[in-house]
């Protein structure tokens, strides 16, 4: 037995904030932005929803897609770092939502490479014979966590949601392998300092706004271009494929510069990239799975082409994996 994904779903609130937009709120400009990192615009979450309301709203359009009913999903996993609250978890608020009751429902805190681990981690359940049909749901809102006076950051992240239904399948379609490490020795470069038992809420970590992402641009930079060709050339060489052999590469949307080098290092035309940064800039978790939904949606993937996921993120984390993909349309 073995899964593969039966259905895709992705949401983005309506509100776009532009280049020209933040221009009037920092010292910047489209130029800059636009040369530095490809991204023109993103999303922002209105005030009265939170990460749960973009998830439900993406998991209702994978359900529909798979063409299953709800009661049908045995467990929910949420990747999130922009959790609605500190407890419980995303996935029960979500499970709520969707009118889902008595079913295992759980976070993963990976930042952007959470849609990739949460494929895995159903992908396993399932082939232990334990499960069936499990939702995978990334859904973040990164503009709460960032400064809007730090022009450094503020111009690179946007919110968003995606979701797959990961079903068991007996045939040869489907998840086939998955790469994952992690490096804590580099959670410095990219975390929010304060909000959790390290430093709780106070009038101190709000002035000092220590609850928004601080970041090391550079230093990232680096080592998520040699993570992502690492991640991909490991589950290259250990399924014997070739980038001739892979229809299409889904990074991780963080700067198409990073993407334009992680597609040099592993031979990889730009024609076979996915990349949509200039639309909805870095939405963390969410932005592998939102890429994969309008892959699949706008025709670029095929039932048996093979196609290959990756992502880096915060602790650092990194990951990739290999679907041969099994949906028809
Ligand atoms: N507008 C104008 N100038 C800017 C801006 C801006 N928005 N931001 C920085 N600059 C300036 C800097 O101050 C610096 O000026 P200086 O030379 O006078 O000091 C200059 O531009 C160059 O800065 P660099 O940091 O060297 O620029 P770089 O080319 O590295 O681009 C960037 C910066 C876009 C942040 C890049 O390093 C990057 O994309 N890094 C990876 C970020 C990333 O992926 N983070 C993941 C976050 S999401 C998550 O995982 C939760």
């Amino acid at each position: 037995m073995g899964s593969t994904i039966t259905g895709t779903g992705s949401y983005l609130p309506e509100k776009i904030l532009t280049n020209a937009d933040l221009e009037k709120m920092v010292d910047t400009s489209d130029e800059w932005i636009f040369t530095r990192t490809g991204m023109k615009e993103r999303r922002i979450c209105p005030e009265n929803m939170a990460s749960s309301d973009l998830g439900a709203e993406a998991s209702k359009k994978a359900i529909s897609d798979a063409g299953i009913n709800p009661d049908e999903i045995e467990m929910i996993i949420c990747a999130t770092i922009t959790s609605d609250m500190v407890f419980p978890s995303t996935a029960c608020i979500i499970q709520n939502k969707l009118g889902l009751d008595n079913i295992a429902c759980f976070d993963i805190s990976c930042a952007c490479s959470g849609f990739i681990y949460g494929l895995e981690l159903a992908r396993n359940l399932i082939n232990s014979g334990q499960y069936r049909k499990i939702l995978v749901v990334a859904a973040e809102c990164m503009s709460r966590v960032t400064d809007y006076t730090d022009r450094s950051t503020c111009v690179l992240l946007g919110d968003g949601a995606a979701a797959a239904i990961v079903s068991y399948c007996d045939d040869e379609y489907g998840i086939i392998d998955s790469y994952l490490g992690s490096s804590g020795k580099y959670g410095n470069l990219l975390y929010v300092p304060a909000g959790g038992s390290r430093l709780p809420a106070s009038h101190e970590t709000v002035s000092g706004r220590l609850h928004f992402m601080k970041m090391e641009g550079s230093a990232l930079f680096r080592i998520a271009v040699n993570a992502m060709s690492d991640a991909i050339k490991k589950i290259f060489e250990r399924n014997n494929v070739n980038p001739e052999d892979v229809s299409l590469l889904i990074p991780h949307q963080a700067n198409i510069r990073i993407i334009q080098g992680v597609a040099k290092l592993t031979g990889f035309p730009m024609e076979k990239v996915f990349v949509n940064i200039e639309k909805y800039g870095n939405m963390s978790a969410a932005s592998v799975g939102v890429a994969l939904d309008e892959a699949v949606k706008s025709g670029r993937i095929r039932r048996g082409d093979l196609i290959c996921m990756v992502a880096f993120g915060a602790g650092l984390t990194w990951a990739s994996n290999l679907v041969r993909w099994g949906k028809n349309g």
